[in-house]
């Protein structure tokens, strides 16, 4: 006999009929007769309750039965007698795969806390919560393919391993096979990396843009969907030294259409969420109205997870300039109080609480900021006819900030290349991009957008960390 996944078996009448389900324990209930097993196989949320007899399998076999032990139990689907679920198998046979004892599975039916679940990342998928978010992320992971797919856009694979630092912030893990004790040297001492694997420095790409751009001028409109690093000491709960990032990239589109790309993929992910994965999300929402019992008022939020999620699908994203922004800020009670920590001015980067107070305070919305000054912006952004500010983008989300950077790139070649100058950039390592400008360039855009923190806004839950199976952070590569 085969196996049901328990999410198929929760919809299949019960008629009697011989099932088979394998799955972990989630608790076991005992009365003098008969014990009551929860079982989840992880397909669903829900459990399948498995009655069993006490006297026909054997108090000796039952006792193997604990929360955490993976089962296979064969027996009759009925009709449920207990409230809260429609069908239950009456077990004929278990076997038992794995035993866990009681004594030391560390997983006990208990709330047990985040910080506490993340140092057994091993185990905490068997949760309930991660369960969900792990589920939703896959569906994410499927809608932005679907969603690139059907608007034939060509999914190209980027190189994890480059040899160029496309966001310029310098916050690269090396890769390197050179005996880091005693590596080849050149005359004036320096390391010769020459002699290293691929004859020159290499490092794990910060962001696949700069070849996406390669082939969006080739097939006009692509995206990669890969694994970025950066070496960037914030220990925050949005940022991670290993991140998975979507990066779209189009020729022919200026700000504006990029822009409006951007609307409309946030827009569509959020509601495929809703259209597939209710029974998780409500189960988070559920979760986060227990944890916000312990919060003080002014600190809840207003807004419960669905209504949130329905909110940012039907509201239009409020769209602004830097310099608008700024002003806001400046002008805003919270800076006349002084309760920014960091200082507001034009030509300093907004930092993720004056981002908050955009969206969460004033204008109660997502927002895009648009044209940015360039000295706090990336080499590749086409640069204004004020000269001062580039084509940038960053779209920024309630309890996230940032979710979602991207920019109008510069297309002419003399102003890149001065550019890349200007900032210091080793000009011969990116000749491949430059040529580009040169060889039948086009006006393109495109962003990236941060898959964990899409992850974040739409499981409600805090911390990065509990948003990908395994996160790397500073000090933190365990698992
Ligand atoms: O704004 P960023 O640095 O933009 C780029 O990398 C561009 N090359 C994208 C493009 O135009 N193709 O990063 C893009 C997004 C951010 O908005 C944020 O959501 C996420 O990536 N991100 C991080 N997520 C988790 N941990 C970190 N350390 C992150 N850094 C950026
Ligand atoms: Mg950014």
């Amino acid at each position: 006999m085969s196996k049901v996944k328990i999410k198929e078996l929760l919809q299949t009448p019960a008629t009697g009929q011989e099932v088979n389900v394998k799955g972990w324990v989630r608790t076991k209930r005992e009365g003098k007769n008969v014990a009551f097993i929860a079982i989840n196989d992880g397909s669903t949320i829900h459990n399948i309750q498995a009655v069993a007899d006490v006297q026909l399998l054997g108090e000796d076999a039952l006792k193997l039965v604990t929360t955490g032990a993976c089962l296979s139990v064969t027996g009759q689907l009925v009709a449920s007698q207990g409230a809260g679920q429609s069908v239950e198998v009456m077990a004929q046979r278990i076997d038992v795969y794995g035993a866990a004892d009681p004594e030391k599975y560390p997983l006990q039916p208990k709330k047990h806390s985040l910080e506490f679940l993340r140092e057994i990342a091993h185990l905490r998928p068997r949760t309930n919560t991660f369960g969900a978010v792990f589920r939703i992320r896959h569906a994410m992971a499927f809608a932005v393919h679907q969603y690139f797919n059907d608007r034939g856009f060509f999914c190209l694979h980027t190189p994890i391993i480059t040899g160029s630092d496309a966001e310029g912030a310098g916050e690269m893990f090396r890769v390197t096979t050179l005996d880091p004790l005693r590596p080849p040297r050149n005359e004036d001492g320096t390391v010769d990396y020459r002699r290293d694997f691929f004859g020159k420095e290499t490092n794990l790409t910060v962001s696949g843009q700069l070849e996406g751009e390669l082939g969006a001028l080739a097939l006009s409109q692509v995206y990669t969907f890969g694994p970025t690093f950066r070496a960037e000491n914030s220990n925050t709960p949005r940022h991670l030294a290993e991140f998975w990032m979507i990066e779209p990239e189009m020729a022919f589109y200026d700000l504006q259409d990029n822009m409006d790309l951007a609307e409309n993929f946030l827009k569509y992910l959020v509601q495929y969420a809703l259209d597939h994965c209710l029974d998780d999300l409500t189960f988070l929402e559920n979760r986060l109205i227990e944890e916000e019992k312990t919060r003080k008022k002014e600190e809840q939020s207003p807004m419960g997870l669905l209504e949130k999620l329905r909110f940012v699908v039907e509201s239009q994203f409020e769209r602004l300039t830097y310099t608008e922004a700024v002003a806001i800020l400046i002008k805003s009670k919270a800076n006349q109080k002084g309760q920014f920590h960091f200082p507001v001015g034009w030509g300093t980067d907004l930092q993720s609480e004056h981002e908050r107070y955009l969206v969460e305070k004033h204008f109660k919305k997502p927002v895009i900021l648009t044209n940015y000054p360039k000295a706090i912006k990336a080499f590749y952004m086409k640069q204004d006819e004020d000269g001062k500010t580039v084509r940038a983008m960053d779209v920024l989300f309630p309890g996230i900030g940032e979710i979602i950077g991207g920019s109008q790139r510069e297309e002419n070649y003399d102003k890149l290349s001065a550019r890349v100058r200007e900032m210091g950039i080793h000009e011969e390592s990116l000749w491949w991009y430059l040529e580009t400008r040169k060889y039948g360039t086009a006006p393109h855009s495109g962003f990236g957008l941060g898959f964990e923190r899409l992850i974040l806004f739409v499981t409600g839950l805090s911390n990065i960390r509990d948003v990908i199976p395994f996160p790397r952070t500073p000090q933190n590569a365990e698992f």
